[in-house]
C-alpha cells in the first residue's frame, strides 16, 4: 500500500491547494454530509483552488454508510462526468471519510481521493491509514478495501464547532495510541482539561497521535501483524457498541472503546503484568470523563456472543491486543469464557455498576 501524506495544517487552503495540484485531474468533486455542508463547506467554500468542484451531499451518520449511500456517490460521480482521472475530496467524519475512500476506490477500478476530516475521531483514527468500506448486513464495516488517500489534511480549527462528547469520543482513539507508544505521551494524555479546551494543545497531542498510527501502518499496511495493537480496546468496544445498540441507547464509538480499554487493561494486567497503578490510573481518567456503560450479569452472554462475531475473531478464538506496559505490546492474546465473565465483573465492580 502506497505511504498517504498526512500534513497538520496551519494554512489549509495553501494545503490543500497544494494537495490538489499533486493530483492531476480532469474533475474535482467533494464528498460531504449533511452537518459539514452547514459546518465546514463554509471555511472552504471560498478557496480557489475548489471553485470549479462539483458537491455531493449524503445524510449524515453511521446509518447512512450503506450500499445505498455508496450507490448514490458512484451515481452522482459518473452523471456528472467523472473519469478514471478525476479527484474526490472527502470532508466530514469517519463515515464520510470511510465511505467516501470507498466509493472513489471502486469507481472506474479507482480514483484518487484527499480526505480532510473533520471530527476528532476521523482526524486520529478513521481518515489515516488507508481503511475504508461501508456497514453491510447489520454488520459494522463489513464490506471495504484498504486504499489509503493521497494526502489528509488535519486541521484542529474544524474541532471548534464539535461538542465535548464527540472530542472524548475521539480522545479515546487518542488515548490508545498513548497506551501502545510512551509513558510520556500517555501521562500528557491523562493531564488534558476538557473543562477549559486548549486547542493549540490539542493539536499538538493530536500531531503526535497521528504520527504513531502512521508508524504502525507503514510497518504493516494491512493488519498481519502490529497493525493490531490499533485494536487495544476494540475486542470488547465493539460487544459494548453493538450491545448499546440493540438496546437502543446507541453510544459514540470511541465511548464503548474507552470502557473496551478498561477490560482490555485489566486481561493486560492479569495476562502480561500490566503495572496495577497505570491500570487505576487509566481507569480513574475513564470513568471520570466518559461515565459508565451499564449493564448486569444477564447481559454477560450477549455481550460474549458479540466478541466471538467480531470480524477480528474466528473459529470461536477471541483474540485481544493486550500490554505488559505502555508501548509494550503483545499481539495475538486469547482469553477463555471464564477469564471474559470474569473480566466483565471486574469492569462493573471497577466502574460501580
Ligand atoms: N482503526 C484501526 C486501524 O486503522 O487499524
Amino acid at each position: 500500500m502506497s505511504k498517504q501524506e498526512v500534513i497538520i495544517c496551519h494554512n489549509l487552503n495553501e494545503n490543500l491547494n497544494k494537495a490538489i495540484a499533486q493530483c492531476p485531474h480532469d474533475k474535482l468533486f467533494i464528498l460531504m454530509d449533511e452537518h459539514t455542508r452547514n459546518l465546514c463547506m463554509p471555511i472552504i467554500a471560498g478557496f480557489a483552488c475548489i471553485k470549479e468542484a462539483t458537491l455531493i451531499c449524503i445524510g449524515a451518520e453511521d446509518v447512512h454508510k450503506n450500499m445505498e449511500t455508496l450507490a448514490y456517490v458512484w451515481k452522482e460521480l459518473g452523471d456528472n462526468g467523472a473519469s478514471r482521472h478525476s479527484l474526490l475530496i472527502n470532508l466530514g467524519g469517519g463515515m464520510v471519510t470511510d465511505l467516501g475512500g470507498f466509493a472513489a476506490s471502486t469507481f472506474k477500478r479507482g480514483i484518487k481521493y484527499i480526505n480532510i476530516p473533520t471530527t476528532l475521531l476521523a482526524m486520529v483514527d478513521a481518515s489515516v491509514g488507508g481503511k475504508t468500506g461501508i456497514n453491510f448486513n447489520g454488520l459494522k464495516n463489513e464490506v471495504g478495501v484498504f486504499s489509503p488517500a493521497e494526502s489528509v489534511l488535519i486541521d484542529t480549527e474544524f474541532l471548534k464547532s464539535l461538542d465535548t462528547k464527540n472530542l472524548l469520543s475521539g480522545y479515546a482513539e487518542m488515548l490508545k495510541h498513548g497506551l501502545i507508544s510512551t509513558t510520556a505521551h500517555w501521562a500528557e494524555l491523562l493531564n488534558f482539561d476538557f473543562q477549559t479546551v486548549d486547542y493549540k494543545a490539542l493539536q499538538t497531542l493530536v500531531a503526535k497521535s497521528v504520527q504513531i498510527k502512521e508508524n504502525i501502518v507503514e510497518q504493516d499496511p494491512y493488519e498481519k501483524g502490529i497493525r493490531k495493537a490499533l485494536n487495544l480496546g476494540h475486542t470488547v468496544g465493539h460487544a459494548f457498541e453493538s450491545l448499546a445498540l440493540e438496546n437502543n441507547h446507541p453510544v459514540l464509538h470511541g465511548y464503548a472503546v474507552a470502557w473496551g480499554v478498561v477490560c482490555e487493561l485489566y486481561f493486560s494486567h492479569l495476562k502480561v503484568g500490566f503495572p496495577k497503578d497505570k491500570l487505576r490510573q487509566t481507569i480513574q481518567f475513564i470513568k471520570e470523563h466518559y461515565g459508565v456503560l451499564p449493564f448486569d450479569c444477564k447481559q454477560y452472554d450477549r455481550l460474549y456472543e458479540f466478541m466471538t462475531h467480531d470480524k477480528k475473531n474466528s473459529a470461536g478464538i477471541i483474540n485481544f491486543t493486550l500490554l505488559a506496559e505502555v508501548g509494550d505490546i503483545r499481539i495475538n492474546q486469547s482469553a477463555t469464557k471464564e477469564e471474559i465473565m470474569d473480566m466483565l465483573d471486574f469492569y462493573r465492580e471497577s466502574m460501580g455498576c
